[in-house]
């Protein structure tokens, strides 16, 4: 069994981090599980330079470039975690620079003669740990566990995608703690 925690949570003392380190502490006890630091890695999104290089391998199915490092990674773990904090209603654009190279065709996913996705992940579960400073106010779109979990189903797959969520941590008189505890407790597996 493979576990991989992707932690883009980027702020000393984050309170989305201590939701995922209690999450690991239940569910992996001491299991061993590799951890990306996202913000400590140097990713770059693809541009007009690896864009070709990218489609070149592609069309090769030869992956053997550094590039494609981080996708073998994702395809050959069983459980994933991954952390981060609502950002202007996404994620961080580091972990959004992970993902794109995440979904490297011909790795972690692949596309059918009939034009369908197939997913090339072993992953049967990926869980999303996210605190926000405020609500989603209605008629605003969630662009982070939404994001999330539209790759998690249309390009990997994976059978169970969990969110566990603590919001309006930054208004005024808020109970952190117990709004940290209760997240965690909705998803106590
Ligand atoms: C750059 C930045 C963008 C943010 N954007 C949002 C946002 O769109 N919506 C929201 O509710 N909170 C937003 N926040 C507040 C954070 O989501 C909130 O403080 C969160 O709990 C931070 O998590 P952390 O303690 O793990 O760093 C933003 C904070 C920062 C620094």
């Amino acid at each position: 069994m493979t576990r991989l925690f992707v932690n883009a949570c980027m702020r000393e003392d984050s309170r989305t981090e201590r939701i995922a380190r209690a999450w690991i502490e239940r569910a992996w006890g001491a299991d061993r599980y590799e951890e990306l630091r996202i913000g400590e890695m140097d990713i770059r999104p693809l541009d007009s330079r690896s864009i070709a290089l990218y489609n070149d391998a592609v069309a090769r199915a030869t992956y053997d470039d550094a590039l494609f490092d981080v996708a073998k990674q994702f395809a050959a773990a069983d459980d994933i975690l991954m952390a981060a904090p609502v950002w202007n209603y996404g994620i961080p654009a580091k972990l959004h620079d992970y993902l794109e190279l995440v979904c490297s065709q011909g790795v972690t996913f692949d596309i059918t003669d009939t034009g369908e996705y197939a997913s090339l992940c072993r992953a049967q579960r990926l869980t999303f740990v996210s605190t926000a400073g405020g609500p989603i106010p209605a008629g605003v779109d969630d662009h982070a566990f939404g994001y999330v979990r539209t790759l998690s189903n249309a390009f990997w797959h994976i059978p169970e995608v969990q969110f566990v969520y603590a919001e309006s941590l930054d208004m005024l008189g808020a109970d952190v703690e117990a709004k940290l505890l209760a997240a965690l407790e909705s998803h106590a597996s």
